[in-house]
């Protein structure tokens, strides 16, 4: 499968012949203009929570795209709202789409659209399928909820997950929940985009790769196959 990163918390993947985005934020960072959001294509949207720099762009996409959100309850009926088609999840229901399984798990952390509506409560995704199993952790703290993951989902080949701090949890907590969700393959995200979360990338490396851990920074636009 093909992974690419798109800035902030946003990947876009090809996973057997599906096109999947994440938590699209990609016009508001000036990170990221080097990415023109009428180039992308996506057949599903997978929203983490409703906060701006995870949604942004998600309506323009999947309207141009007629792509299909996938995102808690509250989330899918806000864009059924504006005529967009949606599959509702909740924390700890599976379902199997036609690239695989979804499995929508707990995130610690908040979660309101940007005119300050319910936006319901903040996931992760567990994805798989024959060929492929990873993590998708969306805006979380470190939470021992993540144990869960080694004995509910089959082994992750690799897990996108936050280091900014502040936001999120910071690239610490992160090395530990690597070890939570028993992954030696990480790509981080959620770092570098505002003043709060910077992160220096090579104490970063250095930190994981003492801890046996692998860990990719991916430059915004670049893709990589896993
Ligand atoms: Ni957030
Ligand atoms: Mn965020």
């Amino acid at each position: 499968m093909q992974i690419r990163f798109l800035g902030h918390a946003c990947f876009h993947m090809e996973i057997d012949g599906y096109k999947l985005l994440f938590d699209p934020f990609i016009s508001p960072n000036e990170l990221a203009s080097e990415i023109d959001i009428e180039s992308i294509e996506a057949d599903f949207i997978l929203l983490s929570h409703g906060h701006q720099d995870h949604i942004h762009d998600a309506e323009t996409i999947a309207k141009r795209c007629n792509a299909k959100i996938i995102s808690n309850y509250e989330v899918v009926t806000w864009y059924g709202k504006l005529g967009i088609e949606g599959h509702p999840m909740n924390h700890g229901g599976s379902w199997e789409f036609d690239f695989g399984k979804v499995k929508m798990v707990n995130a610690v952390h908040s979660s309101s659209f940007p005119d300050g509506s319910y936006a319901g409560n903040p996931a992760g995704f567990v994805i798989s399928n024959q060929n492929h199993c990873f993590y998708f952790a969306g805006d979380t703290a470190l939470t021992l909820d993540m144990q869960l993951l080694p004995m509910t989902s089959p082994k992750l080949d690799f897990a996108l997950l936050p280091i900014g701090d502040n936001f999120t949890m910071g690239y610490e907590d992160a090395i530990l929940a690597s070890d939570f969700i028993d992954c030696t393959r990480i790509i981080p995200f959620h770092y570098d985009t505002f003043g709060y979360i910077q992160v220096d990338k090579e104490k970063v490396k250095t930190a994981f790769e003492s801890r046996g851990k692998e860990i990719t920074f991916l430059e915004i636009g670049e893709s990589v196959k896993i």
